[in-house]
Parts: C-alpha cells; sequence; structure tokens
C-alpha cells in the first residue's frame, strides 16, 4: 500500500519506518527541515534502539522517503498523523495545534476512498470532530482512531508486534469500509496472531487515556507504598515482589522509586483530567490529581534525602547524577525526574554534575545551567554523594569498590531501587534506597 505518515518524531519516525519494513511504500512528512535530513541520510534523529539499523534497511529498497512537503501524501491511499500533543503552557489540557494542523494541511491532498488515521494521543472527541472535517473535504474519504501504546526503548518492537490493535471507526461496526483497509496495512502481525479490537471513535480515544492513567496509578502506588515503608521501616521492593505474585495485581510496573516522567504519562493524566472536566465528569478522575500528586512528591523527597546523606546540608556539595533521561534506552528529557531532582539540588547550593550516555545534549538544551560530563569517570570524581537517577545498564553494573576510589565520600542513593543494597555497603557506602530501610 502507499502510505503517508505526517509527523516524523518519537512515534512517527518509528511509524514510518516500520510501516515500509511490512512492505509498504511511505512518505514521512514534517516541517521540520533538520528531522527531514536526518531521516533522508537514514539517521534517526533521536536515540532509539534499533532505528537508525532499520532506516538503512528499509531505506535500500527504495520503499521508504522523507519530505517536508505536504503535497507528497497526495497518491497515498491510507495517511497516518503522528504528530505530538504537548501539554499547553500553564494549563493541564493538551495542546491540539499540531494535530489540527497537520490534518488541516493534509485535506487539500485527499482522494475518495483515502483513509485518514489518528495515532496522537488526543481529548476523547476529537476524531469526531477531524472526521467531520474529512468528510466535508472528500465524503468518500474515512478517519480511523488508531491509537498508538509503543514505549520509548522499545518503540520498534512494540510498533512490529504490538499487544493489541484498536481501530475506532465511526459507526463502531467490523463492517466498515475502513477495517479491511487497516486490516491490509497490519496484515503480517494480523498474520502473526496480533488480536485486534473494533469499537467507535470515543471508545478508541479512551482506551488509550485509560492505559496510560492506569499505568500511572500502578506506578504512584507503589511510590505510596514507599512512602508508607519509609514510615514504618519496611522495604517496598520485597513488597512489590510479594504482591506481585499475584496474577490479578502483576509485578510490572510496580518499581518504586523517583517516579514516572516523559512526554507521555504526566501530560495525559492531566490532559485525560481536563478533558473530563469539560465533559462533566472530573469527579470521575480526581483520584489522578493525587497520583500526579504522588508521583511529584517522590522528587521533592529526593531531594531532601539527598540533604539528609549529605550531613544536612547540600550548600557548596558536590553531587553526581547518574541519568538525564526520563527512563533508560532513550534520549528524551521530556520532564525527566532525574533532570528536574538535578536542577533542585543546583538551586539549593549543591554542584550538580550530570552524566547519561545518550541525553546530554537534549538535557543542556533544557537546562543549560547544569553542569554535564559524558565521561563516567570523571563525572563522579571527588563526589560527595551519587545519586542514581536514571536506570541504565551501566549505571546498574558499578563496581562499589571501584568506585568507592574515586569519590569523596562513598554515599549512594538509588533512585531507582536496582542496586544489591547488602553489596554497596559491604563495600563500605551508606547506601539509600527508596521506601528501603
Ligand atoms: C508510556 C506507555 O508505557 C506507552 O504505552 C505509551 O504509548 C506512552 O507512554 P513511555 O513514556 O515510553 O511509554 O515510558 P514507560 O516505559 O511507560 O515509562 C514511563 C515512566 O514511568 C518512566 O519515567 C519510568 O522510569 C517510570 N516507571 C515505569 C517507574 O517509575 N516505575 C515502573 O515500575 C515503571
Amino acid at each position: 500500500m502507499r502510505i503517508s505518515v505526517i509527523g516524523c518524531g518519537y512515534l512517527g519516525a518509528v511509524h514510518a519506518a516500520c510501516m515500509a519494513k511490512l512492505g509498504h511504500e511511505v512518505v514521512g512528512i514534517d516541517v521540520d527541515e533538520r528531522k527531514i535530513a536526518e531521516l533522508s541520510a537514514a539517521r534517526a534523529p533521536f536515540f532509539e534502539p534499533g532505528l537508525d539499523e532499520l532506516l538503512k534497511e528499509v531505506q535500500e529498497t527504495g520503499r521508504l522517503t522523507f519530505t517536508t512537503d505536504m503535497s507528497a501524501a497526495a497518491g497515498s491511499n491510507v495517511h497516518f498523523i503522528c504528530v505530538g500533543t504537548p501539554q499547553k503552557k500553564g494549563e493541564n489540557g493538551a495542546d491540539m495545534s499540531y494535530v489540527d494542523a497537520a490534518t488541516n494541511g493534509l485535506l487539500p491532498h485527499l482522494s475518495p476512498g483515502d483513509l485518514v488515521v489518528g495515532k496522537s494521543t488526543v481529548p476523547v472527541g476529537t476524531a469526531g470532530r477531524l472526521s467531520s472535517l474529512v468528510r466535508n473535504q472528500e465524503p468518500d474519504a474515512h478517519l480511523v482512531w488508531n491509537p498508538e501504546f509503543l514505549r520509548e526503548g522499545h518503540a520498534v518492537a512494540d510498533t512490529l508486534q504490538p499487544d493489541r490493535f484498536v481501530y475506532g471507526v465511526p459507526d463502531g461496526s467490523e463492517h466498515h469500509a475502513a477495517v479491511g483497509v487497516l486490516d491490509e496495512v497490519y496484515a503480517v502481525p494480523l498474520a502473526d496472531g496480533v488480536p485486534r479490537l473494533v469499537m467507535d471513535h470515543p471508545t478508541a480515544e479512551l482506551v488509550k487515556a485509560a492505559a496510560n492513567s492506569f499505568l500511572a496509578t500502578k506506578i504512584s502506588f507503589i511510590n505510596a507504598m514507599a512512602e508508607v515503608c519509609e514510615a514504618a521501616g519496611a522495604d517496598v521492593t520485597r513488597l512489590a515482589d510479594a504482591i506481585g505474585m499475584d496474577d490479578r495485581i502483576g509485578r510490572k510496573f510496580l518499581n518504586a522509586g523517583i517516579g514516572f516522567g516523559g512526554g507521555c504519562l504526566p501530560k495525559d493524566i492531566r490532559a485525560f483530567m481536563a478533558r473530563a472536566g469539560e465533559l462533566g465528569a472530573d469527579q470521575a478522575l480526581t483520584f489522578l490529581r493525587e497520583v500526579d500528586a504522588i508521583n511529584m512528591r517522590r522528587r521533592s523527597r529526593v531531594v531532601e534525602l539527598t540533604r539528609e546523606l549529605c550531613g544536612g546540608m547540600l550548600l557548596g556539595k558536590r553531587i553526581t547524577v547518574l541519568g538525564a533521561a526520563f527512563k533508560p534506552e532513550s534520549d528524551d528529557v521530556r520532564d525527566s525526574p532525574a533532570l528536574s531532582i538535578a536542577a533542585q539540588l543546583q538551586l539549593q547550593g549543591a554542584v550538580v554534575t550530570v552524566t547519561d550516555p545518550k541525553a546530554l545534549a537534549n538535557a543542556a538544551r533544557r537546562f543549560p545551567e547544569l553542569h554535564y560530563e559524558s565521561d563516567l569517570d570523571k563525572s563522579v570524581a571527588k563526589a560527595d554523594a551519587v545519586l542514581l537517577l536514571t536506570e541504565w545498564q551501566q549505571y546498574r553494573d558499578l563496581d562499589p569498590y571501584a568506585l568507592a576510589g574515586v569519590v569523596a565520600s562513598s554515599r549512594i542513593l538509588d533512585g531507582r531501587n536496582v542496586l544489591d543494597a547488602a553489596k554497596w555497603r559491604a563495600a563500605g557506602w551508606t547506601y539509600r534506597g527508596l521506601g528501603r530501610p
């Protein structure tokens, strides 16, 4: 099939490459010339494991091209909208200007029978609104909402082999013409047994909001337990292991630590609350305010713990922060808890050095006032305290004996509860985890 993908960020670039991998002829379109130049040279404009290799592989087939020219969408049968929906400045709601601009830019290039497929995370009701725009322009075109559930760091595998496909079609019916077209797009994974669910527009939009809210709630639940564990002298990691063995609960997403960040969970739960308020259903989601509050409290808790670890004073203390990305295997620093903690420590007078294997350039753009060091050994030299805030494998693998010889004081705060506390203590370190004795 001939496919256009509008928006080539963390979602769209991966989607375009994966659609070409599935055998389709794909054009990726974005307004950002730098991104398009990189992608045209088969280079990922951000770090995502496996994406560079995939771009090279599919571009050699000639099935994948990139452009800034929206008219290149003409001639494709299926058009994916993959642009961002960031949080509005100073408000909880989602900024829909990119989705609206992408859709309006696409309209003049639609032909009869075309399918417009929304993948961006949007407030419920958006698909209905955009569907009318599409039908007004081209009565014989359809709009489907097909939310994306990929995780950064696993984006290629999550796109090629997702847990499920969700198709939101105008009448919610399996027999809608759009279902067959989308089945053709995803023929390979469907043949491999990936399930697909057909539903109406608002349900499909809500599936994504509900999924992300559930994940955020799960993380804040275990972080709330971490607070209680700290007060009671208990260990939240053992608690999570034990409750996670009940498969109604499950162990995944029960890692207590400095909380969730990134370009999705924080802004998606806020946008969901804002939208529910507009719909008069705000009471239903007041618990998400608490989820958000628990999550943000983790960051201030780490600042306080670091102060304790440094003997009650942060002023002039040399602190090394391991990790700037919001999670490992990503260079994304949007709402990164690690960076937000680093910035708060610096504001309180600590001398902070941040290191990260992939995210330093993005971090420096967002927080230019922090000091960055790409060399891990140099970053920890003479530190008064080390904070592990993003659990990259190289930080999990650190040797406490070797590191003790480099730092000024052997104090470590394990913000992700991934280190072996007994081993670090045996090597002479003052070890603090979160929600652990
Ligand atoms: C998330 C959803 O998982 C994905 O389905 C959706 O499409 C987009 O949003 P992503 O933002 O890539 O994906 O990251 P995810 O792996 O969900 O992690 C989110 C945050 O939660 C990270 O900061 C991570 O460190 C944190 N987290 C995750 C925890 O603090 N504890 C956990 O147990 C799991």
